[in-house]
């Protein structure tokens, strides 16, 4: 019998490039997700068919064997894979993917992890399937969204505190139209400066750095200040400071732009023009190099921002700008 299992994209409120550095991230999960349908089979082939992606067939191979490793029984499975997340776009496609196979698989075999655990081995799958150094952030927000709910996530601890997302406020994600290009080489390269700055001044991690020891260092200046912008946006939502939640959201582009500088002209553009167009605020989201930006937006009003903004985008650069507008959903799951 076949079972659908789902998996949610992700998209950051704010608090880009902390994961990495044990820092502070405030995402959530979207009702844009990755659908695993799968039966056991008696030997251990896994035989998946790609409705939408022809190129799963690495994360799938990587989430098997990092769950091997951690001495899951080698039971194979049928399964079919679906997914609304749009590829390579900074939404987590394939964090999706990992986490609603690796629950499928872990299912088949009667294979049980805590959700970290699910997170982490996710994690690893993707590293070693794309090559690239990610953190934690959009395995573990896969697994562990709640919906309504902005996750506050401690990425040393791994502690999670869900916060409710203000009914009035509509989360728009808008794709610059832009592939996300460099992403993987540049980002590995941002990772090794954080790392190479935090073992100069001897810390574990910049988690643990004053502004003080960080002021002539801008990629280190980012993490931060980016760190204490999470800290005090997730207090702006507790509260529903709608304003001083807007105005963190514009220093964390600004900060990603000129010390962090994962920013692009586009992604600048439309931040830009989400802001003029009434947005309470924008910024760009995930790795950066393209992709998408966030705003948060009045609800009856969402949908006319995003409208207006992306018109105006369109004329001044030429590309062609996609709008999502989304709810906080629940993490990964049996399908209903
Ligand atoms: C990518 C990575 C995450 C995180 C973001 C930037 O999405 O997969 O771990 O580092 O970039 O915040």
């Amino acid at each position: 019998m076949h079972k659908g299992w789902r998996a949610p994209g992700r998209v950051n409120l704010i608090g880009d490039h902390t994961d990495y550095n044990d820092g502070f991230v405030l995402p959530a999960a979207i009702d844009l997700e990755c659908v695993v349908r799968s039966a056991p089979r008696t030997d251990s082939q896994m035989r998946v068919r790609w409705l939408d992606d022809e190129n799963g067939d690495r994360y799938a191979e990587a989430v098997r064997q990092e769950l091997a490793l951690l001495g899951r029984a080698d039971v194979g499975i049928d399964a079919e894979v679906t997914s609304t997340v749009p590829v390579g776009s900074g939404l987590s496609s394939s964090a999706a993917l990992e986490v609603a196979l690796a629950v499928a698989l872990c299912a088949a075999a009667d294979f049980w992890l805590e959700p970290t655990e699910l997170a982490r081995v996710c994690q690893r799958a993707e590293q070693r399937a794309s090559g690239v150094p990610c953190g934690i952030m959009d395995q573990l927000t896969s697994v562990a969204g709640r919906v309504g709910h902005a996750l506050l996530i401690d990425c040393r601890s791994l502690e999670i505190e869900p916060i409710p997302i203000p009914a009035e406020l509509e989360i728009v994600v808008v794709h610059s139209g832009l592939p996300r290009a460099l992403a993987g080489s540049a980002y590995a390269e941002r990772r090794a400066a954080c790392e190479r700055t935090a073992a100069r001044l001897g810390l574990e991690a910049l988690r643990d750095a004053t502004a003080e020891q960080v002021t002539d260092d801008p990629r280190a200046r980012h993490v931060v200040s980016e760190n204490a912008r999470v800290l005090e946006a997730a207090d702006a939502l507790r509260s529903s400071d709608l304003a001083r939640l807007g105005g963190l959201m514009a220093a964390s582009h600004a900060s990603l732009r000129d010390d962090f500088e994962v920013s692009t002209p586009e992604l600048d553009a439309l931040v830009t023009e989400l802001t003029a167009a009434g947005a309470l605020g924008a910024r760009l989201t995930g790795a950066g190099f393209g992709g998408c930006v966030v705003a948060l937006a009045d609800r009856e009003q969402a949908t006319e921002i995003a409208a207006r903004a992306s018109e105006r985008y369109r004329k001044s650069t030429g590309m062609t700008p996609t709008t999502y507008l989304c709810p906080a959903a629940d993490g990964a799951g049996l399908l209903a």
